[in-house]
């Protein structure tokens, strides 16, 4: 499968098998965090990687109970270290979400090829997450996302045309 391949099949997958991720297919999805770039190469984020029974049900409660989130095997959780990233971006901005978020699409991206669902989750408590996985002060937790199996291989599979913006009002060509 090719790059354009994943990206097609990719969608936010909210029913999963409980059946166990290979550890060499969990290495590869790990490798694709970590070659991701980042502003400056500073590559200022931790990822936890969550597979106790337990603790995947307390950050499913965190997520406004998005029970779905513990069915999957695996959650991943994206932190970011705000005061390690480029404070300058576009002048004055901070690049932790953005840095943190391309390092989530490699990933959800390398899921899909693989043939595993996962989901951006960006309803959750910060201060609950934190609590549960021990989250120092200084991080921030950006994004979480079940990984495994989907409940039916029918759910990675292109999306419908009509849920997305046509191109023309998307694609500006040499001015806004
Ligand atoms: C920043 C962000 C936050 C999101 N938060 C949630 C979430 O908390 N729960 C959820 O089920 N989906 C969440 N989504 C998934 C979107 O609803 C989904 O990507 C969008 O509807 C497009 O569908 P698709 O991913 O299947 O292509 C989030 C996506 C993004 C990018």
């Amino acid at each position: 499968m090719d790059v354009m391949q994943a990206i097609r099949i990719r969608r936010s997958v909210r029913s999963y098998q409980e059946t166990p991720i290979p550890a060499e297919l969990l290495d590869r999805l790990f490798e694709a965090l970590r070659l991701a770039p980042s502003a400056c190469n500073y590559q200022p984020w931790r990822f936890i990687v969550v597979t106790n029974p337990e603790t995947r049900t307390r950050l499913a409660a965190a997520c406004r109970n998005q029970a779905f989130i513990a069915q999957a095997p695996v959650v991943i959780v994206g932190c970011g270290f705000p005061a390690k990233a480029y404070q300058r971006m576009g002048g004055s901005g901070n690049s932790v979400d953005i840095d943190v978020a391309i390092a989530f699409d490699h990933l959800m991206l390398a899921a899909a090829e693989a043939g595993l669902g996962t989901c951006w989750i960006g309803a959750f408590e910060e201060k609950a997450v934190k609590e549960i996985l021990g989250v120092p002060e200084e991080a921030k937790v950006v994004a979480l996302t079940p990984l495994g199996y989907p409940s039916e291989p029918g759910l990675l599979r292109p999306a419908e045309e009509s849920r997305r913006l046509p191109r023309a009002q998307v694609i500006a060509f040499e001015r806004f």
